[in-house]
């Protein structure tokens, strides 16, 4: 029943992504606690899929996730409803996510330059998904996580592809790709593990 329940407020947080997030199937192979970071929730729909996974799941990982908070004012055609304003952002998300209190969030424009004294195991990104500011966060969490997982990693995102494919090819140790397919959307997940 709290789990219908919670689906159901799951499905009812507006996003890019107007399906399920395919999460189960990689939350089945996390260990049980650890820390994920995201870069983009947007509303925060991936970020409380995240959340509920685990929890059904019966894990404990904690989350932060960080977002601009910017607004969304020119969604391309056939988004428009998901246009909103900067002062709406933060509320709507924060709303959201109410409730989770492993949930945390920064409002920030994430950059290379970001300093944290956080350990974490997973990055979710789906940041903007052009070549340049996937490359960067990539290369900035390549050596610092155990799992990538990247949104957008299908034809209509060549830059993103592009990026992981590099990212992917630059790891040294030992590693696996994961190619998740849902709809017309791919997921790609690097496995990686630095032996020290
Ligand atoms: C495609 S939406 C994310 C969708 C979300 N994962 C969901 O489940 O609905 C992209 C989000 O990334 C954020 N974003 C883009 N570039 C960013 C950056 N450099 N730092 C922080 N947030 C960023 C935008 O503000 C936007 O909310």
């Amino acid at each position: 029943m709290y789990i219908r329940v919670v689906d159901n407020l799951i499905k009812n947080i507006p996003s890019f992504w107007p399906h399920d997030w395919p999460f189960k199937q990689i939350v089945e192979q996390l260990p049980d606690r650890g820390n994920l970071i995201e870069i983009g929730p947007y509303l925060g729909k991936s970020t409380v899929t995240w959340a509920h996974e685990f929890t059904k799941a019966g894990k404990e990982w904690n989350i932060h996730t960080i977002d601009a908070f910017e607004g969304i004012k020119k969604a391309w055609p056939g988004m428009e409803h998901l246009e909103i304003t900067e002062e709406e952002h933060l509320e709507k998300f924060k709303n959201n996510v109410s409730g989770w209190h492993n949930i945390s969030y920064e409002k920030l424009r994430w950059t290379s330059d970001y300093k944290t004294n956080e350990w974490y195991d997973v990055l979710f990104y789906d940041g903007l998904h052009d070549y340049e500011h996937c490359k960067e966060a990539l290369d900035y969490w390549v050596d610092k996580v155990n799992c990538l997982v990247i949104d957008d990693y299908d034809m209509a995102h060549e830059g993103t592809m592009k990026a992981v494919d590099e990212v992917y090819n630059s790891i040294t140790w030992p590693k696996e790709m994961e190619h998740i397919v849902v709809e017309d959307k791919g997921i790609a997940v690097i496995w990686s593990e630095q032996i020290p």
